[in-house]
C-alpha cells in the first residue's frame, strides 16, 4: 500500500501586485532543493480589489491549499487587516509579509525588521555597540528598520524625513527612543552616530543625491542602505568614498525571507554565497 503522506507537497506564495519581479521564488526554491524538500513556492499576482477572496480560498484549504507565503507590495497593510492572529510586531508596524495558517486562522508576522539586523550581524558584527542611529526616510520601509534597531536595544534613534511630519508620527508610534527631525538637520543629527541607513529612494529615480558628508559619524560607523538595486546604491557609493565601511541591502531581502521558510517547510535554512550569486545574477539579467 502506498502511504499518500509520500506523495503531498507543501505549497506556498508570494503574492503581489505586480508580481513578476519578486525574487522570493529563487531564494525558496533554493533552499527547497537545498533540503532536498517536495515542495513549491510560486509568485501569484493578485489586484487589490481580489486579495480578500484570495484569502478566503487560503482559509477554506483543501488538498495542495498553500500552508502559507509572503506578502507583498501593495498587500502589506491589507493582509495584517485581513488576518485573524497577526503578531505584535505586524499590529505595531501595521503591515505583514509573511502569513501562515494555525487551526484555520491566517497567522501573519513581519520579518523586514529581522532581516534588516540579522544582513547587519552577517556583514558587519558589532555594529550595535553604538547608542545612536541615524535613520534617513519615514516611509513604509523605515517603520520595520526603527522597530527593529529599538527592540535591539539601540538607545537613540534618529529619524529625518524631507516630509518632517511623517518623521514625527513614527516618533510617536515607536516610543520614547525615537527622535524626529527635518532632513536639513542631518548633519547636526549624524553627530557621533554610530549607524547610518538610508530607507529613501533617492537617486533610484534618476534625480539628483545631494552630497553627503558621513564626517560626523563616529569612528568606525557603517552606512546601509535598504535599496539593493543597484548593489551599490549612490550613498553608499558616496559613504564608501569618504572611507566609511557599507552594508548593501541585499542581504535584508535574504534574511527575512527565513522565518516564512521555518514555519512552512519545518527547516531554517541558511544565506550564504551560492544564493547572494543566485540574485545578483537575476539582477543582471533583468
Ligand atoms: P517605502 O514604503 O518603500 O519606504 P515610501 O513610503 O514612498 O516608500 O517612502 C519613500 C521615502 O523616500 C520617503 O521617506 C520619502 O520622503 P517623503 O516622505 O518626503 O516623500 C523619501 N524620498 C523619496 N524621494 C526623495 C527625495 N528626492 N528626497 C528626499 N527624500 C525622498
Amino acid at each position: 500500500m502506498v502511504d499518500s503522506r509520500e506523495t503531498l507537497t507543501v505549497n506556498a506564495f508570494v503574492v503581489g501586485y505586480p508580481i513578476k519581479h519578486s525574487r522570493s521564488p529563487i531564494i525558496h526554491s533554493h533552499w527547497l532543493k537545498t533540503f532536498g524538500i517536495a515542495g513549491s513556492y510560486k509568485a501569484v499576482e493578485v489586484a487589490p480589489a481580489d486579495l480578500g477572496n484570495f484569502i478566503m480560498s487560503l482559509k477554506h484549504g483543501g488538498p495542495g491549499a498553500p500552508v502559507g507565503g509572503n506578502v507583498t507590495i501593495p498587500h502589506k497593510e491589507a493582509v495584517c487587516q485581513l488576518a485573524d492572529r497577526p503578531d505584535e510586531l505586524a499590529r505595531e508596524l501595521g503591515a505583514a509579509n509573511t502569513v501562515w495558517m494555525e487551526e484555520g486562522r491566517l497567522c501573519a508576522t513581519n520579518t523586514d525588521g529581522y532581516g534588516f539586523v540579522a544582513n547587519l550581524d552577517e556583514r558587519h558584527p558589532g555594529w550595535d555597540k553604538t547608542e545612536r542611529a541615524v535613520v534617513l526616510g519615514a516611509g513604509g520601509a523605515s517603520r520595520a528598520v526603527i522597530q527593529s534597531l529599538r527592540d535591539r536595544g539601540i538607545v537613540e534613534i534618529h529619524v529625518l524625513n524631507r516630509t518632517v511630519e511623517r518623521a514625527h508620527e513614527l516618533a510617536d508610534r515607536f516610543g520614547p527612543r525615537v527622535h524626529s527631525h527635518p532632513q536639513a538637520a542631518l548633519h547636526e543629527v549624524m553627530q557621533g552616530a554610530g549607524l547610518f541607513v538610508n530607507t529613501t529612494s533617492l537617486g533610484m529615480d534618476g534625480t539628483e543625491v545631494p552630497g553627503l558628508d558621513f564626517s560626523p559619524l563616529a569612528a568606525g560607523a557603517v552606512v546601509t542602505d535598504i535599496v539593493y538595486v543597484p548593489l551599490v546604491t549612490p550613498i553608499l557609493k558616496m559613504a564608501q568614498e569618504q572611507g566609511i565601511a557599507t552594508v548593501d541591502g541585499l542581504g535584508m531581502l535574504l534574511h527575512q525571507a527565513k522565518p516564512g521558510f521555518k514555519t512552512w517547510f519545518g527547516q531554517m535554512p541558511e544565506v550564504d554565497e551560492t544564493l547572494r550569486s543566485l540574485i545578483i545574477a537575476d539582477m543582471e539579467r533583468h
